[in-house]
């Protein structure tokens, strides 16, 4: 691998992500020889503080979040020499000048000179993407990107909070930046089982045949949190709720993953281009009323692990009347030639009884139940309704992908038993799997957009789900409560149970 000279800077250092994910993620790359041995890493922020103080705050949550390896002192000054802090304030423009000396500055102490590749890292509010990028643009730090000179500026998300908002933000980013110097981050897409589902589908001949509308009745994506609302927390969430925050890029992203076309070359724009079809085709699970195919729901006091656990309107800078759906569920499809007719089930929550994201893909039956079907406990057996075959993406934890199928029970009697058969990425590789960060941080230094979000891809996944928020909104109505712990509310099931089917329980 290519090691990149550039500098890194972080726009809103002084925030969780910086702490929590982007430090710790750096330190493991740097740790397995990932990182040039001279790239600077800046952070920038409102308010005051030493290299010093910056470096000691990151150690401490480094030491807490780093997959790699104990943070010893010998290490983290190898490390940490490369860590510096600048204080800005990017919405002053008497700051912007200073923004450009200061960083020259750095580089100059680090490298002896100018770099002139640089990654900006947006842990910002959403209000400053803007804001950041226009002072690097009036600090005349935004060159065309070329072989020797570039600028990419990596976003977090929210990308918008509806389709007018994502458009009105393109529209001013595109005014100072090319498309391929932005990097929308969706960090599922850098999760190594996530990646993982394409080159499963597109490099073993047996499966893909069979994703199809001919052998799949319909497809399972959960993305379920046994967390609540994390502290300092409440007051993005109660903007924004479980389809802006989770569904509308999280679960459609996997959702487009098992069911894309496979890309005439294994290229970024060719797999978003197969993607953005995917959600182009989307349309609701029933003609009708949204409340046919997309329900809500919002815990109330439960139990997690055994312990008790406030509801939502209890949680920190949450209205105690709020309307904000901590759980959202739906029934889509994909229309098109391959996927005519078969649903995909789609649910996300916070204070599920796990937490757990997988994709299940189930099959149809044979076309006669000729056996009994059993499931036992010891030789204790019951009769139960047959089957059907499961193939299932376990995204996190205990990764794996797995099978469901049918095998003779041994015995004297024609009777059928479900069994598993599991591939666990740990068994196999033993070793831990990079973080979603690690890979995406590696991928922009390397200039690789494949796992980021393009703007149309984005427009189109808002196109589909801001509907749904509007007659929420213009309908005022109120998801339903479920108890913290539990697999959400009861419309949830009724939307299954509707066709008979029914959620699967992760296990
Ligand atoms: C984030 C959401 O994008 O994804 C959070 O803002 C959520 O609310 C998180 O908790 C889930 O990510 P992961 O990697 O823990 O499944």
């Amino acid at each position: 691998i290519d090691l990149t000279t550039a500098t890194i800077l972080i726009f809103g250092a002084s925030g969780d992500l910086t702490a929590r994910k982007l430090i710790p993620a750096l330190y493991d790359l740097w740790s397995e020889g990932f990182l040039s041995a001279d790239l600077p890493i800046i952070g920038l922020a409102r308010r005051s503080k030493t290299d010093e103080q910056f470096r000691d705050e990151q150690r401490d949550t480094v030491s807490k979040f780093t997959r790699t390896d104990t943070v010893t002192d010998e290490k983290w000054t190898a490390f940490s020499k490369r860590l510096f802090y600048r204080e800005i304030d990017i919405t002053a423009e008497s700051d912007h000048a200073k923004l450009k000396t200061s960083i020259e500055a750095v580089e100059r102490e680090v490298l002896g000179d100018i770099i002139t590749k640089r990654v900006a890292y947006l842990a910002t509010a959403p209000s400053l993407f803007y804001p950041a990028v226009n002072a690097l643009s009036q600090a005349q730090m935004v060159p065309r990107n070329s072989e020797e000179e570039w600028l990419r500026v990596v976003i977090e998300k929210p990308f918008g909070h509806d389709l007018q908002s994502a458009q009105e933000l393109s529209q001013q980013l595109s005014e100072l930046l090319g498309e391929d110097q932005i990097y929308r981050i969706d960090h599922y897409l850098g999760k190594e089982t996530v990646q993982n589902i394409l080159l499963f589908r597109l490099s073993n001949s047996i499966f893909e045949p069979l994703l199809n509308r001919n052998h799949v009745d319909h497809v399972q994506i959960t993305v379920a949190e046994s967390q609540g609302i994390e502290h300092g927390r409440g007051g993005y969430y109660d903007r924004s709720g479980a389809l802006r925050d989770v569904l509308q890029n999280h679960v459609l992203q996997l959702l487009c993953l098992i069911a894309m076309e496979p890309p005439a070359l294994f290229s970024g724009e060719e797999i978003r281009d197969e993607k953005l079809k995917v959600l182009k085709t989307l349309s609701p699970g029933t003609k009708g009323d949204i409340s046919e195919w997309a329900v809500s729901g919002q815990y109330t006091a439960g139990q997690s692990f055994g312990q008790a656990v406030p509801g939502y309107r209890e949680e920190e800078r949450v209205p105690a009347d709020s309307h904000r759906e901590t759980f959202v569920a739906m029934e889509v499809m994909v229309e098109n030639w391959r996927w005519e007719g078969v649903p995909f089930y789609l649910r996300t929550g916070k204070r599920m009884p796990e937490r757990v994201s997988e994709i299940a893909i189930q099959f149809k039956h044979p076309p006669m139940n000729l056996f009994t079907t059993v499931e036992c406990d010891g030789d204790i057996c019951s009769l139960v309704e047959r089957k059907p075959n499961e193939l299932i993406f376990r995204i996190q934890p205990k990764e794996s992908i797995s099978m469901k199928f049918s095998t003779k029970r041994p015995g004297m009697q024609y009777q059928i038993q479900p069994v598993e058969m599991d591939f666990a990425f740990e068994d196999a590789y033993h070793k831990s799997l990079p973080e979603a960060y690690e890979r995406l941080l590696m991928d922009v230094l390397r200039g690789d957009s494949t796992l980021f979000t393009r703007s149309d891809e984005l427009e189109a996944a808002w196109k589909f789900v801001t509907p749904v928020l509007e007659e929420w909104e213009k309908t005022g109505q109120t998801p339903e409560p479920y108890y913290a712990g539990t697999w959400g509310p009861s419309s949830a099931m009724a939307l299954l149970n509707k066709s008979k089917r029914s959620w699967r329980t992760p296990s």
